[in-house]
């Protein structure tokens, strides 16, 4: 008796960023963000699980290559979604005793800033949540994996409000409005490289809560406005002003991490010319028609409407001659979903 759960769930990119957090064991962040959930064909992970009681211990295989399970975070994810299950007794126990083994993949870079952990932790309870037939809130319990794979649970554009409670039970992310909203919106990935970052996410964010003044600042003044404007601009379909607060909110980001001490930074040369052509193209247009956003790596995600995309992905390639350009598609991704569950 084996029973196989599988789940897909897609990359996100926060156009309002989240970094910080109040408590690193819970993972609950200082401030809301928002970000907008890809395709899901084009940068996914896609996770099963297998319970079957001749598996000795748990295993986890990522990208087909056996890693270590004794990962904090994995553990985590694991034994919440088993303690709920317990609680709601939808499973018995002899099945909930079984080992797991859990097999994911990503077809993107792996930890290059690429929120290849969102992905990985949203499919991952997912699947778990499917497998173990849990009803509980998966956004909370993608957090507890990684606080942006909260938001990769849901497809089209995605708030992660912060909450206020010291139990992370309000913390947890809600749909502002499906893909199809705006169909128009184009993301173009510009993959400058594709190494591991060497500040993890982690890291720097806490670096930074100890050091930055920017940080207090950016979480105090900047991001609740911020947010009200970028719902605004999402609802309203007012490229100009989400193309600006994309922009001003990855940038401070990366002054954030300058201002933290000692400082660290995952923008290279590439980017920054990426930085310029792009508002020097903006300034030519007498509009802005293209904006960029960068997480904690040095590829770049730009978002633009689909009439826009034939002349800046020219411009793109002229520049950049051979860089890895890939044009990803569309928004349109309902949720993280569950693939196929069989039972054998
Ligand atoms: C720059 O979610 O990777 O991409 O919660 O420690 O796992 P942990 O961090 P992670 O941080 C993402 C930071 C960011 C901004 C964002 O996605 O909002």
């Amino acid at each position: 008796m084996s029973v196989i759960v599988t789940a897909t769930a897609s990359v996100n990119i926060a156009v309002i960023k989240y970094w910080g957090k109040r408590d690193e064991e819970l993972i609950l962040p200082l401030n809301d963000s928002i970000s907008a959930t890809l395709d899901t064909n084009v940068m996914c992970a896609r996770t099963s699980v297998c319970a079957r009681p001749d598996i000795e211990e748990n295993e986890m295989y990522l990208n087909g290559i056996k890693t270590s399970f004794d990962n904090k975070r994995l553990q985590t994810c694991l034994n919440k979604i088993k303690a709920i299950a317990t609680l709601q007794k939808v499973v018995d126990k002899e099945f909930l005793s079984w080992n797991v083994r859990i097999c994911s993949e990503n077809n993107f870079p792996t930890a290059a800033g690429l929120a290849s952990s969102a992905a990985g932790y949203a499919c991952l309870v997912t699947a778990l949540a499917k497998l173990y037939k849990i009803e509980s809130d998966i956004s909370q319990l993608a957090r507890l994996g990684s606080g942006s794979a909260c938001r990769s649970v849901f497809g089209g554009f995605v708030r992660w409000h912060a909450g206020g409670k010291c139990d992370g039970s309000d913390s947890t992310a809600s749909q502002i409005v499906q893909s199809t909203h705006w169909p128009e919106m184009r993301v173009l990935v510009l993959v400058v490289a594709d190494k591991k970052k060497h500040t993890s996410s982690s890291i720097g964010m806490k670096r930074s809560v100890e050091s930055s003044e920017l940080l207090k600042y950016r979480v105090e003044h900047c991001v609740p406005r911020r947010v009200d404007e970028m719902i605004n601009a999402i609802k309203g379909k007012d490229f100009q002003r989400f193309a600006e607060l994309t922009m001003k909110d990855s940038n401070q980001f990366h002054a954030v991490c300058l201002d933290s001490y000692p400082p660290f930074h995952y923008l290279t040369n590439v980017s920054y010319k990426i930085i310029d052509v792009i508002h020097k193209y903006n300034e030519i247009c007498k509009e802005t028609r293209v904006a960029y956003t960068f997480d904690a790596g040095p590829n770049a995600c730009l978002f633009l409407l689909e009439k826009d995309v034939p002349e800046v992905l020219s411009l793109i390639k002229y520049i950049f001659p051979s860089p890895n350009t890939d044009y990803v598609r569309g928004l349109d991704v309902p949720k993280a979903e569950e693939e196929n569950t069989f039972e054998t």
